[in-house]
């Protein structure tokens, strides 16, 4: 008994602990003319779909909620945040050069099309954040018409990599 009183108190000390190890907060600013809507048409239905459901992870303004303030919970969010950002920053998409830009267009697609994103662990919580079929498939068809424009825009082979090139996957 007297060992399981210890445990506790032992835990209850660690727990308490990491409390203050805090990851920075996403707020950074960037310049502006870095985010998507400076060097593509973005139409206000989908720009608020991409506020509403990918900001969180995929730009410079997370919005948190309370229980980011309590740790790990705090930390596996972070992890989220910095892994979204690292694939896709919406904040700064018009600073990715022409071939990312192109590629991320279709792997947006790829991720609605196969339900990936937003993740599932965000919107067991944020269900306000899901994709209605009719948002999902405007979103489809606007990063193809973008791909489109920039096909007609740039010479292919400055957008994408040919597929013998061990880089093409990324
Ligand atoms: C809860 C956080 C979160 C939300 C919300 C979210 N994502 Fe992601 N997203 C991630 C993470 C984490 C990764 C990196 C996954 C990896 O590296 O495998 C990612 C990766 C991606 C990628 C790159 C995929 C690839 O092939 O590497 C795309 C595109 C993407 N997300 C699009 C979206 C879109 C569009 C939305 C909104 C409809 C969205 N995400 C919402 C966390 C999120």
């Amino acid at each position: 008994m007297k060992y399981v009183r210890i445990f506790f108190a032992f835990a209850g000390v660690a727990l308490l602990a990491v409390q203050f190890i805090r990851p920075a907060k996403n707020h950074s600013q960037e310049p502006p003319g870095s985010g998507i809507q400076s060097a593509f048409p973005v139409p206000g239905h989908v720009l608020q779909t991409f506020r509403r459901s990918c900001y969180d992870c995929h730009s410079d303004s997370t919005v948190y909620p309370w229980y980011a303030e309590i740790q790990p919970v705090g930390w596996w969010l972070n992890s989220h945040i910095e892994g979204g950002k690292r694939r896709l920053d919406f904040d700064r998409y018009a600073t990715y050069r022409p071939m990312r830009q192109y590629r991320r267009f279709k792997d947006i697609i790829e991720q609605l099309r196969q339900d990936e994103m937003p993740l599932g662990s965000y919107l067991f919580i944020h269900r306000y954040a899901r994709l209605t079929p009719d948002e999902k498939e405007e979103v489809i068809r606007w990063s193809g018409t973008m791909m489109d424009s920039m096909r007609a825009h740039y010479p292919i082979d400055s957008l994408e990599r040919n597929r013998t090139d061990p880089r093409s996957s990324r």
